[in-house]
């Protein structure tokens, strides 16, 4: 039996026994996507925010960016976590629950399951994630396969659900707060404090957060992970016009735009832009909005920040952490870093 319940910050909670879902803020996230959209094609030069990647065909093209060759970041991960979940788990100390903030498909996340279910009988799990169609579908296939798992999962994005997290129960047991895949690479400096200040404030003395960090590395290999031969990354680049298409009556020509990953070295970040072939007009008539290109003018859609140890630690002092231990894959391209709350 599922019920529904209001809950604060204008969410509702879906729950059965093993699962239940909030959805904070949904009535917001709908007009904030169009002025999002109306704010960042009307400025100079033209930006949108790398969130609105996520619809449903985008969480599934990411999906498909993951299983490209080029896209190291996944199987490098996943070769961290399969050689060192049990110590990552150890460290933490058991029982734990886990807090996975973009948490999408989940896969990677098993293999923490796993260690920790080799130490506690039951497992709480909350999973953050923008797209409720990955959410959902994640969390139905992770609790047909691990009937020791509760899912309180949140349909929002990472400020909703920290808000919200405050407000939860705790258990009175330890949390292990986890923000994979390089996800803290879209976010910039002050935006990363920002974020991980939120996080140590759902955190307490003994709790700590697994953050993985794309390393820097060679152009060469850099570029190619953005900008694949298979034109799987270009796809979920221009997916974003496609959902103003979609959702908000746009009339962008996807074939007069193309994808744009280059590496600006001063920074240590990948960008990626959409860049019109041609001098044209594109309406969007839930905005009432026209909207001018010029040949080669360029929407920033996003920046994919690369990190080294240094400013990891760095960005952890800031934020009330400290970094306890780092693993990297075996040819140093990706980094998992324990972050420790700082008492
Ligand atoms: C999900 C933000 C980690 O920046 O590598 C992949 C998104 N963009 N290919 C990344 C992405 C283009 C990805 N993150």
């Amino acid at each position: 039996m599922i019920c529904r319940q209001q809950i604060r910050h204008g969410g509702f909670v879906e729950t059965d026994n093993r699962l239940e879902i909030r959805t904070v803020a949904s009535e917001l996230a709908q007009a904030t996507f169009a002025e999002d959209v109306r704010a960042g094609l009307s400025r100079t030069p033209k930006a949108l925010p790398p969130r609105y990647f996520y619809d449903a065909l985008g969480s599934t093209l990411f999906e498909a960016i993951c299983l490209l060759s080029e896209y190291y970041l996944t199987r490098a991960e996943r070769e961290i976590l399969e050689r060192h979940a049990a110590d990552i788990i150890g460290l933490v100390g058991s029982p734990l629950e886990i807090v996975e903030f973009g948490s999408g498909s989940g896969e990677k996340t098993r293999l923490l399951f796993d260690a920790a279910l080799d130490r506690q009988t039951s497992l709480r799990y909350l999973p953050v994630d923008i797209s409720e169609s990955a959410l959902r579908a994640s969390a139905d296939a992770i609790l047909d396969v691990y009937p020791a798992l509760r899912i309180s999962g949140f349909v929002s994005d990472y400020d909703g659900a920290i808000a919200a997290m405050r407000s939860l129960d705790r258990t009175g047991i330890r949390r292990l707060a986890l923000f994979l895949g390089s996800n803290i690479g879209n976010l910039d400096e002050a935006a990363a404090c920002g974020f991980l200040s939120g996080v140590r404030a759902t955190l307490e003395p003994g709790d700590a957060l697994l953050l993985g960090a794309d390393l820097r590395k060679d152009e060469a290999t850099l570029v190619d992970a953005y900008d694949d031969p298979l034109g799987v990354t270009a796809a979920f680049n221009l997916n974003l016009l496609g959902r103003i298409n979609r959702e908000l009556g746009g009339n962008f020509d996807l074939r007069s735009f193309s994808h744009v990953a280059s590496w600006d070295a001063g920074e240590g970040c990948i960008r990626m832009h959409l860049a019109s072939s041609a001098d044209q007009f594109v309406r969007i008539d839930a905005l009432d909005l026209e909207i001018h290109f010029s040949r080669g003018e360029t929407i920033h859609t996003e920046d994919s920040r690369k990190y080294d140890l240094t400013s990891i630690d760095r960005l952890a002092a800031a934020t009330g952490f400290e970094r306890s231990r780092t693993w990297t894959d075996s040819r140093e391209r990706f980094s998992s870093n324990l972050l420790v709350v700082r008492s």
